[in-house]
């Protein structure tokens, strides 16, 4: 398996249902993560999807007659380079011949020939995936060490709708590279704060931020993939939490510290993604604020809000790592460093990930580009990139 975040070999196996047209979708979301994509289809699957659309989406020739390219013995050479083989949609028929271990199509003789993680994501009619008999290839197929994703439960290609319908590419591929993962953060807990809180005013009105939970998200998502227990302690997020990960909601500054504190004792390590409000409303208004024609503005007093990661690092069990983040809007990195150094110091924090924001950088981006600073005011790791990528990055930081 090459070094984490480096490109792989992904063989998308692709076989006659319905759903091969959404394979295209998984071997997109491979090239679009960075990966060199070989599709096998069969030639069933070649029915439902066209050789042109593959090859384009793939970039690289499509392969499916076990007789071409014998010369360079092909129907063992893709599965002894692949470093993951992926079987979108797999059909009955092709979950038996896996089961069975046949080799009569290079779908198969790729598979045999290969000790890469296999993720299979089952499509077919409700009734063929509850047959005793896929359901006893499935569990000899689990048993070798696949990965089943899916199927859905939903509406299938007729009127009917059940279990059977092939997992959402995004899933398929996640799940996918999820199992390419080394598994180093396996019994470790971490605790993850995300999102912006809101402080309300009135039963309308709040103060928030621009934070939308995304950084803290992929952190989540990031830890579990690596085997980690993950809780998300949730303010406002624009985007889902990811699955496997327990989600406790906390939507004022208040009860993200009341949540955080909770949870403080069965941390291993605890990380402070989320835009906390510094200030709230002294007074929240138990009815609309209503504009008085003639009448001053209403001026809103504010007061401090506690310092939740402060509060957690003074209560650091035996231990336990604390990460804050600061967002900073200052330009230069020296001084980027100097403030996170200066902030980890102040609130007792292991490391804090550093960030520059702008209106046009930062808040709500699919990317980020950080440095992890140390109270010496040491420079552990820098990350530049999509925020899951950047999250693995501050996982690897941690030690
Ligand atoms: N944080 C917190 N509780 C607060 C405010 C912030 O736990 N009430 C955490 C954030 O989750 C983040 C870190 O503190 O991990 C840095 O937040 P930031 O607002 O940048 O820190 P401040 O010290 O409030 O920043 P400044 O000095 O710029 O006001």
């Amino acid at each position: 398996m090459p070094a984490p975040g480096a490109p792989l070999t992904v063989v998308v196996g692709i076989t006659g249902g319905i759903a091969a047209y959404k394979a295209v979708g998984v071997a997109r979301g491979f090239v679009s993560a960075g990966h060199d994509v070989h599709v096998v289809a069969t030639e069933g699957a070649l029915r439902f999807v066209g050789r042109p659309t593959l090859e384009a989406i793939s970039r690289n020739p499509v392969h499916t007659d076990l007789y071409e390219g014998v010369a360079e013995v092909r129907h063992v050479a893709l599965g002894q380079r692949a470093d993951l083989i992926v079987i979108a949609p797999a059909t009955a028929h092709t979950i038996a011949s896996l089961a069975a271990g046949l080799a009569g199509d290079l779908l198969g003789t790729t598979v045999l020939a290969s000790e890469a993680p296999i993720v299979i994501a089952p499509a077919m009619h409700t009734e063929m995936w509850m047959n005793a008999a896929t359901q006893a290839n499935i569990a000899t197929l689990r048993e070798r060490g696949a990965l089943i994703v899916g199927p859905a439960s939903g509406r299938l290609t007729g009127d009917d709708s059940g279990p059977g319908r092939m997992a959402e590419p995004d899933e398929i591929v996640r799940s996918a590279l999820d199992a390419t993962r080394p598994r180093d953060l396996a019994g470790t807990r971490i605790l993850i704060s995300a999102g912006g809180t809101r402080e309300p005013l009135d039963p309308v009105r709040y103060l928030g931020n621009r934070s939308s939970g995304r950084q803290g998200v992929a952190l989540a998502e990031a830890a579990r993939s690596r085997g980690a227990t993950v809780t998300l302690v949730a303010a406002h997020l624009e985007v889902p939490a990811p699955a496997g990960v327990t989600v406790i909601e906390a939507g004022t500054a208040k009860r993200m510290l009341a949540v955080m504190r909770d949870q403080q004792p069965s941390a291993d390590v605890i990380i402070m993604a989320a835009a906390v409000a510094d200030f709230r409303p002294v007074a929240q208004s138990p009815v609309k604020i209503k504009k008085v024609e003639g009448a001053e503005p209403p001026t809103i007093a504010l007061e401090r809000t506690d310092d939740i990661l402060s509060t957690l690092a003074r209560g650091r069990t035996d231990g336990q790592c604390i990460v804050g983040f600061a967002a900073e809007t200052v330009d230069d990195a020296a001084e980027l460093v100097r403030v996170a150094a200066e902030k980890a110091t102040r609130k007792g924090a292991d490391l804090i990930v550093a960030n520059r924001v702008g209106h046009d950088r930062g808040f709500g981006r699919a990317t980020n580009e950080v440095m992890i600073v140390n109270p010496a005011g040491s420079v552990v790791a820098e990350a530049a990139g999509d925020k899951l990528s950047v999250a693995h990055r501050i996982l690897d930081a941690l030690g």
